[in-house]
C-alpha cells in the first residue's frame, strides 16, 4: 500500500450469489488526478464504485479511502467524498435549486452556509439561468450537470462518478468534461467510469482497462499507447484467399520494422514500427504475391489498440447514440 495514494484498492473481489463481478482488483488513485475504470457493460465498474463509496461490502480485499478502510471505517469515508450515481435520481417536480436545498438539508448543512454554496454549485456546472425550472423540463445535459451538482454538495475531497456523460449527446459530453477538469483545478480527486475510449483517452491522467471483472492493464492513455509497440497497418485484400493470405503473412512477417501480422476477414491486420520504412516494404511484399490491395489504414496507437492487445477483444460504445442534449 502506497502511503500517500488517495485511494488504494487491494485484491478486491465481489460476488453477487453465484455470479463474481470483480475478483483481485488492484490499483492506486493518486491525489489530484482524474482516474478512469474502463471497460465495457458488466465489466464490474460499478461494482468497484459502490465498494469504495462504502454501499457494497466487499467479499475479499481491501480498499482504502484517504486511509480509511471502506468496511471499518465507512462513516469516516462517506464524510469524506462525493457520489453521481450511474442512474440518475432527479425528482420531476423540484427545481433544480430545491435539489440541492433538499439534499443539503439531509446532510445538515447550515442555512446561510448552503444558500452560498449551492449558488457556487449552479454557476460551477452553468445551471444558474435555469436554477429555478423544474427539473422535469431539463435536457439529459442538464440533469447530468445537476447530478454532479448534488455530488459536490458535501464538499468532497473525492468524487465518484459513474457514467458522467452516459447517453448524452457529443455538445454535452464535452461541457460536463470542462466540469470535471475544474473539479480537478479545485483539488478534487476524481474517480470515473466510462465505456467510451474516447472519454477516457482525453479527459483521465490515469485509468484501469476493466474486463471480465479483472484489471487487464493500468496506466496513462500515452503509457499504455506505447505499451501497444508499433503503429497499425491494416490491408483489405480483394480475392481473399486463405493461402494467398497466410503467404502474406509470413512475407509480411519478416520484414524489418513489423512486430505482429494476422489475417482479418477482410485482410492483413499488421502492427509496425516506422511507417516510412514499413509501408512500402509492406506493399511490395503484396505485389510479389499477386494480392490485389483495395484499402490501407494506418493509424498510430490508439485507445482501442490498447484495450484490443490486453484484452482480446473490442469494446462496445465508443461512439454513444445522440441522446437528448
Ligand atoms: N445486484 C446484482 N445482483 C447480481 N448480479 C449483479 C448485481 N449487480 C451487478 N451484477 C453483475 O455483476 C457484473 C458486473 O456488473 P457492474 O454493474 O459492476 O458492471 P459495469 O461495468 O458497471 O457495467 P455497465 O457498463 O453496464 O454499467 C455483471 O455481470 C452484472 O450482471
Ligand atoms: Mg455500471
Amino acid at each position: 500500500m502506497s502511503p500517500d495514494a488517495a485511494i488504494d484498492v487491494s485484491n478486491l473481489g465481489k460476488s453477487y450469489g453465484s455470479v463474481t463481478a470483480i475478483r483481485g482488483v488492484s490499483f492506486t488513485v493518486r491525489p489530484g488526478e482524474i482516474f478512469g475504470l474502463l471497460g465495457p457493460n458488466g465489466a464490474g465498474k460499478s461494482t468497484t464504485l459502490r465498494i469504495l463509496i462504502t454501499v457494497l461490502p466487499p467479499s475479499s480485499g481491501t480498499a482504502t479511502v484517504l486511509g480509511h478502510n471502506v468496511t471499518t471505517e465507512a462513516d469516516t469515508v462517506r464524510r469524506l467524498i462525493g457520489y453521481v450515481p450511474q442512474e440518475r435520481a432527479i425528482d420531476r417536480f423540484l427545481t433544480g435549486r430545491e435539489h440541492l436545498e433538499l439534499l443539503g438539508n439531509l446532510y445538515h448543512l447550515p442555512r446561510r452556509e448552503l444558500r452560498s454554496r449551492i449558488d457556487e454549485l449552479l454557476q460551477l456546472v452553468d445551471l444558474g439561468a435555469q436554477a429555478d425550472r423544474v427539473a422535469k423540463t431539463y435536457s439529459g445535459g442538464m440533469k447530468r450537470k445537476l447530478d454532479i451538482a448534488c455530488g459536490l454538495l458535501p464538499n468532497p475531497r473525492i468524487v465518484f462518478l459513474d457514467e458522467p456523460t452516459l447517453g448524452l449527446d457529443v455538445h454535452s459530453r464535452l461541457r460536463i468534461w470542462e466540469h470535471i477538469r475544474q473539479l480537478r483545478e479545485r483539488g478534487i480527486t476524481i474517480v470515473m467510469t466510462t465505456n467510451y475510449l474516447d472519454e477516457a483517452d482525453r479527459l483521465c491522467d490515469r485509468l484501469a482497462i476493466l474486463d471480465g471483472g479483472v484489471v487487464r492493464a493500468i496506466g496513462s492513455p500515452m503509457e499504455l499507447k506505447a505499451g501497444v509497440g508499433g503503429d497499425s497497418v491494416s490491408l483489405t485484400i480483394g480475392d481473399r484467399d486463405a493461402d494467398v493470405l497466410h503467404r502474406l503473412r509470413d512475407g509480411v512477417m519478416a520484414l524489418p520494422f513489423v512486430r505482429d501480422a494476422r489475417p482479418t476477414s477482410t485482410g492483413l491486420d499488421i502492427r509496425a514500427e516506422s511507417p516510412e520504412k514499413s509501408l512500402p516494404a509492406v506493399l511490395d511484399v503484396a505485389h510479389r504475391l499477386n494480392c490485389r490491395v483495395e484499402g490501407i489504414e494506418y493509424h498510430r496507437p490508439r485507445l482501442d489498440d490498447v484495450f484490443v492487445a490486453h484484452t482480446g477483444h473490442a469494446i462496445k460504445g465508443e461512439y454513444p447514440d445522440d441522446g437528448e442534449a
